[in-house]
């Protein structure tokens, strides 16, 4: 299995995703900065994983923070993680988690507030995995066999702490027998698409076909597309969906083309404290990304330029939201809160 991150008696190590596909390499982040330098630079990145990630950095700065100024620090330490990336909401509940795991240890040492915090890094390693194989089991008997699967971006094992939660949900289908075989958007600015779907499908044997973002539509409208199945970064309580920039086109090629559109999420990227999806903060990022692909200038100098990271796909266009839980459909405001209060 394809090993995104792991805590280590140095500190956590991570595969560099910026080097990918064609460099294998592990970075070593020994102290919170590292980490959230790794999370802003997108050594690490996809929703789950950095939430992970940031529980991990927590950890590993608590371990290293004073013991005369143990709660200034953690904060600190906690500020730092939270301002990397704005939109995944899983970064902030990977924070949370752990703050509230600390609030509950206030009477204890130190020694064990240290060794807490590390134990539950690793317990939220490890139950990532687990949830993104419930999701696969719960994804799965939704793709049509014998079609093609249209993915957007990166939401595999590489997005998570392992098996991935859309690309889980094809790694279930194919475990599950069905024939299936696998298109991957390019997507531009960053790749995730090329450079990473394609090299972990690849590695699972899955039949993938890299195609670039603009042939979406040509392919959905040909009739060979089952379904489409996408990650998400913040899911609002009425469903709406933050995903990376380009998704949003996709679900509405897909509905006009009567294709269903899935999007695959753990619970913990709902945030049923926004009412919409015009509440999700969306990350702009460097124009150097739009302007050179990896160092090659595409672009005159000069050039205007806007990066959103993520658009948001209404309601409307999503069909299922396929969680550990099960699969919410609309309306969402009911049926994500029953997942949510778990009945
Ligand atoms: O900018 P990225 O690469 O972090 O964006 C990732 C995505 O948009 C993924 O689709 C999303 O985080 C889901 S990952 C399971």
């Amino acid at each position: 299995m394809i090993e995104t991150l792991r805590w280590t008696a140095q500190g956590v190590e991570m595969i560099d995703q910026t080097r990918l596909p064609h460099v294998e390499e592990f970075v070593l982040c020994r102290n919170y900065k590292e980490v959230a330098d790794a999370i802003f630079t997108m050594i690490i990145r996809g929703a789950p994983a950095i939430g992970v990630a940031a529980a991990m950095g927590v950890a590993i700065g608590a371990q290293q923070a004073s013991d005369e100024n143990f709660e200034a620090e953690f904060e600190e330490i906690c500020a730092t993680l939270a301002a990397t990336r704005p939109t995944a909401v899983n970064l902030f509940w990977g924070i949370d988690r752990m703050k509230k795991l600390r609030q509950s240890l206030s009477g204890e040492p130190l020694s064990v507030v240290r060794e807490k915090l590390v134990a539950e890094a690793q317990i939220v390693h490890a139950e990532d995995i687990a949830i993104n194989k419930q999701i696969g089991a719960h994804g799965a008997p939704l793709v049509p066999d014998g079609k093609t699967v249209l993915t957007h971006c990166n939401a595999g094992a590489l997005a998570t702490a392992g098996y991935g939660t859309a690309l889980g949900v094809i790694r279930a289908a194919v475990e599950a027998g069905k024939n299936i075989d696998v298109f991957a958007d390019e997507t531009r600015p960053f790749l995730q698409g090329s450079r990473l779907t394609v090299w972990e499908l690849q590695k699972d044997g899955i039949d993938t076909t890299l195609i670039t973002d603009n042939m979406a539509g040509h392919f959905l409208r040909s009739g060979r597309i089952g379904c489409v199945v996408v990650g998400a970064d913040r899911i609002a309580s009425n469903g709406d969906v933050a995903n990376k920039i380009g998704t949003y086109g996709v679900a509405v090629l897909a509905k006009e083309n009567g294709v269903p559109f899935y999007v695959a999420a753990p619970i913990s990227t709902l945030d049923m404290n926004i009412a919409s999806g015009e509440q999700i903060p969306i990350e702009e990022r460097a124009a150097s990304e739009v302007t050179a692909m990896f160092g090659h200038k595409v672009a005159p100098d000069g050039t205007k330029v806007k990066n959103p990271a993520f658009d948001m796909t209404p309601n409307r266009y999503v069909t299922g939201i396929i969680t550990e839980r099960g699969v919410a459909q609309a309306p969402y405001e009911v049926s994500l809160k029953r997942l949510v209060e778990g009945n």
